[in-house]
């Protein structure tokens, strides 16, 4: 089966197919946000340096010269030391583009860069370290640390072909949960009811999540301005909050500002590129050998496939979803894809007891040591970082049953 149904997709206006490639170069966000919270930084040390060659050039005899090349020198010096301080931002990020860790194997793909999320356990109750739980890897931070007991890595996701993950219909994904309940085979996920913050007016709209390690967002928007703002410390209009470990007197995250002509801002920017992605292709050489089609019988025999779904289809073109703020373009509509995920959470002993949720404030403590089945496609892109958290030897350990030594696993595994 390959990634998406080729007759279905045969006309993927727009869609723009994935080519393999371990350097796949950023035309989105590569600005050096440091540059931009001061531009001044960059601009006066040009500018100082620019005046004073100036006035060289201007004055005559040689203790003149020399004079002015060391003052020259020294305000250089200070200029830089200057422009090195203020470009040693506070503000906190693990990276100033996506691809840092969304690149393999191209461009929106993944990577075996990690995020590592902090906090600590209180009378029972998980209390997400400074920044959301997150610990950023750079930018500095009184806060941090002093929450940090708890400590779990989460492997960066796959991107590409996410747009039709969104377009899978929400109750799709709520048969899944009761059709597994129903089986009563000792498997239950659980499907996550997450906020659409893109959603007008005051209620809180919700839908059913299927993006991140938790499910924790239901919409691509929703989770790009995430991100955007917990990843390269971008507030945007779905996070317009600064982080309270850098209220006062600190220098501000950047906000995603719109472009004066597009009129669109760098996350609608986003959020449309990986819209227009196809998912990763699968190899087809390998695919199409006697022991590929064996081990493809062999995973729904054996019950694989009971969390790991192969198959959907699309909604229909022109569905509004996203609380009715998005309609589902003719390019992703109708069309039949096998992602390989129920995109609910199970508990299968791999857990770490650190819940997470698109904004703090929606914390479900229950989901603690429950992961997202996550979707195979494009999984040998990711044969080198699997799992939650990038360990590779975990699928063998959860084989051999050694994870559940640690912790007993709530469901019951193939
Ligand atoms: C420092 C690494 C890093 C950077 C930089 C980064 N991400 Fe991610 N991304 C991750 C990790 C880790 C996850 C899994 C998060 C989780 O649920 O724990 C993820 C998950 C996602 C998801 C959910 C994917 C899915 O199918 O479930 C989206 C969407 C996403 N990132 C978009 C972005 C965008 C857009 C940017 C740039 C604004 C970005 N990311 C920058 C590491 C990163
Ligand atoms: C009870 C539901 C369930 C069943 C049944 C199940 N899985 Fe999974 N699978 C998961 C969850 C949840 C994870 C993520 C665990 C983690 O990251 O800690 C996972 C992770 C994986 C991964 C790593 C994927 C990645 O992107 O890192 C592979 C590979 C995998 N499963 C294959 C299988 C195979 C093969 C079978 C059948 C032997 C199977 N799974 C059965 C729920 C399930």
């Amino acid at each position: 089966m390959n990634a998406i149904d080729l007759e279905e997709a045969s006309s993927p206006a727009g869609v723009r197919q994935v080519v393999p490639s371990n350097s796949a170069h950023c035309s989105h966000l590569d600005v050096e946000f440091g540059h931009e919270v001061n531009p001044s930084a960059t601009k006066s040390r040009h500018s100082s340096a620019s005046e004073l060659w100036d006035e060289e050039t201007r004055t005559s005899g040689t203790n003149r010269v020399i004079r002015t090349r060391v003052v020259a020198l020294f305000m250089l010096l200070l200029s830089l030391r200057n422009t090195t301080r203020s470009q040693e931002i506070p503000f906190p990020h693990n990276a100033v583009v996506c691809e840092r860790c969304h690149s393999v194997p191209a461009k929106f793909g993944s990577s075996s860069v990690t995020v590592r999320r902090v906090g600590e356990i209180s009378r029972g109750h998980f209390i997400a370290g400074a920044e959301g739980g997150i610990r950023h890897s750079r930018g500095e931070s009184s806060e941090n640390g002093r929450l940090d007991r708890l400590i779990g890595q989460r492997a960066s996701l796959n991107l590409l072909g996410d747009g039709y993950i969104e377009a899978i219909d929400g109750r799709d994904l709520e048969r899944n949960a009761q059709e597994q309940h129903q089986a009563s085979q000792g498997i239950g996920g659980i499907a996550v009811q997450a906020p659409v913050f893109e959603a007008r007016g005051s209620a809180i709209v919700r839908g059913q999540g299927r993006f991140g390690w938790k499910s924790q967002h239901s919409s691509l928007m929703s989770s790009c301005a995430d991100s955007l703002r917990n990843e390269l410390g971008v507030r945007n209009r779905l996070n317009p909050d600064e982080y309270p470990t850098h209220a006062s007197g600190e220098s501000p995250t950047p906000f995603d500002t719109p472009n004066p002509r597009t009129r669109k801002t760098e996350l609608d920017r986003l959020v449309e590129e990986i819209r227009h992605t196809a998912p990763p292709p699968r190899d087809e050489n390998l695919a199409g050998t006697e022991a590929a089609r064996a081990g493809e019988k062999v995973f729904d025999g054996i019950g694989c496939a009971i969390c790991h779904v192969p198959t959907y289809k699309t909604l229909p073109p022109a569905t509004l979803i996203n609380g009715g703020t998005y309609k589902v373009p003719r390019f992703l509509g109708n069309k039949v894809i096998h992602p390989y995920s129920d995109f609910l959470l199970h508990d299968v002993g791999t857990g770490d007891g650190i819940p997470q949720a698109a904004k703090p404030e929606f914390l479900d403590q229950s989901t603690a040591n429950k992961f997202r089945t996550p979707p195979l496609w494009g999984l040998r892109f990711r044969a080198t970082h699997l799992m939650h958290d990038g360990d590779t030897s975990s699928p063998e350990r959860l084989e051999r049953g050694s994870l559940s030594g640690r912790k007993q696993r709530k469901e019951r595994y193939p």
